[in-house]
């Protein structure tokens, strides 16, 4: 299989192993895009906090929705906010008003956490490589809405979730975690989607840390991790 280079932007570059020690301890940025309650957001912050996922700060956390419990609970953790509303506007005149603001942020690595819009092309454009969403299902099965509910109804007998990087298409680029969860016969729509969602605040820790890192690429759809040298 032809192996492409990844679009890595936070892999050590260079031959000068001091240059790459200095990259890894750079802070790096993290914007939170969401519409909900944040709770994948909350997580996220949690563990930069507690140093789970080390050299990352949030610069910024951004709704579409000016009722989102994701927002107050970033306002309470004193944090910078934005609330861009994209009702009634074409997807790229929000998009650029977006943008716009994760760069005047600064922001090397974008974490979708139940954004629920679609990006457009030109938006995917302008982060290759450093867009992250998270999926409550097992992609490529049951993408789009209600994912939970879709594997629920279809009688599966593991679901889960899925971090991947976002390209054009919906809930479709390469994968870099996935956490399953066993569907027990006691289940409703609801005990999976909360025991998802425990896996989900997990996995998105362990998502940007691999991307952070940067030790990896890409060969086909798949992510593939180097195995460092010791010294
Ligand atoms: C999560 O289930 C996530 O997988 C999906 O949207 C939901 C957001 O939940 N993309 P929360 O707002 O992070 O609690």
């Amino acid at each position: 299989m032809l192996k492409q280079k990844a679009c890595r932007p936070f892999a050590k570059a260079g031959p000068c192993s001091l240059l790459a020690e200095a990259c890894s301890l750079t802070m790096k940025n993290l914007g939170i895009l969401l519409s909900g309650r944040g709770s994948n957001f909350e997580a996220i912050a949690r563990n930069i906090q507690s140093g789970k996922i080390p050299n990352a700060r949030i610069s910024i956390v951004i709704s579409n929705k000016a009722g989102a419990g994701g927002i107050e609970a970033a306002t309470k953790l004193g944090l910078n906010t934005a609330i861009l509303p994209s009702k009634g506007k074409d997807r790229e005149t929000h998009d650029r008003e977006v943008v716009a603001s994760l760069k005047e942020h600064k922001v090397d690595l974008i974490c979708l956490a139940g954004y629920m819009r679609l990006l457009s092309p030109w938006f995917v454009q302008q982060f290759p490589g450093r867009i992250l969403n998270i999926h409550p299902s097992l992609l490529p099965a049951f993408p789009g809405l209600e994912a939970q509910q879709q594997a629920f109804a279809y009688g599966v007998k593991t679901s889960g979730c899925t971090v991947h990087f976002v390209d054009e298409e919906l809930d479709h680029g390469a994968i870099i975690v996935q956490k399953t969860v066993p569907v027990l016969d006691s289940d409703d729509e609801h005990t999976l989607s909360a025991r998802i969602l425990e896996q989900e605040h997990l996995a998105y820790t362990e998502a940007i840390n691999i991307v952070l890192d940067g030790n990896y690429e890409i060969a086909g759809r798949r992510l593939l991790r180097k195995i460092r040298a010791s010294n």
